[in-house]
């Protein structure tokens, strides 16, 4: 088996069959790369295409992405696979998630952090509870919306161009809290209650349910 990457090609190949066109179903592309017996005996061949199709609308963008996630995800219940696939799928559907990932809580530490499955630049590995925007999230146990990290006390610059920042506290069935959901921009005020609102129900669905 070998994966190769190959640039910004226009079409994804797969055994020898080309999957072409802005309304290529790369989603449902995925679950047949993702079969094992397919696995077992080809040569896959993908390029990275970015859709184009996906609703301009929000709060749309996001209730379309939502039930992908959760599609992809039915029947999965290794938490770090949940986690890597909602910082995926996420990171692809929205131009403004520069740093798109989770912070788990350390069950080894005293109210403390730890980088989890996360796409993007390198990440700070380990925030105490009470520091930065996702510290005041875990220790507050809700939402933190920044419109200006520079404002915000405290705030932890792992990349510098980080604008402004979304944290969503997750809890896990039980309602304890497993870890904290991150995302940066590289623009001012890019998060707002409609992300707020939408991550926090997908965040339920995910890891709660
Ligand atoms: N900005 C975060 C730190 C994490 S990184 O941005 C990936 C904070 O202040 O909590």
């Amino acid at each position: 088996m070998a994966l190769m990457r190959r640039g910004h090609a226009s079409s994804t190949e797969f055994s020898g069959l080309p999957l072409t066109g802005e309304r290529r179903p790369r989603f449902r592309g995925l679950s047949t790369l993702c079969a094992p017996s397919v696995f077992a005996s080809a040569v896959i061949l993908m390029s990275y295409v970015a859709r184009s199709d996906r609703p301009a609308d929000k709060a749309a963008r996001y209730a379309e992405v939502e039930a992908e996630i959760l599609a992809v995800l039915d029947g999965e219940p290794d938490r770090v696979a949940r986690m890597a696939t909602v910082s995926s799928m996420l990171a692809d559907a929205f131009e403004d998630y520069f740093w798109t990932g989770f912070y788990v809580v350390d069950s080894t530490k005293q109210r403390e952090l730890v980088v989890g499955p996360y796409q993007g630049t390198l990440g700070c590995l380990r925030i105490p509870f009470g520091k930065g925007v996702c510290g005041a999230a875990a220790e507050t146990g809700r939402t933190q919306v920044v419109e200006d990290v520079h404002a915000f006390p405290g705030h932890i610059a792992c990349d510098g161009r980080s604008e402004s920042e979304i944290v969503v506290p997750v809890f896990d069935r039980q309602g304890e809290l497993v870890a904290v959901f991150d995302v940066d921009a590289t623009r001012k005020a890019a998060f707002d209650a409609v992300d707020a609102a939408a991550l926090e129900g997908l965040m339920k669905k995910v890891f709660a349910a």
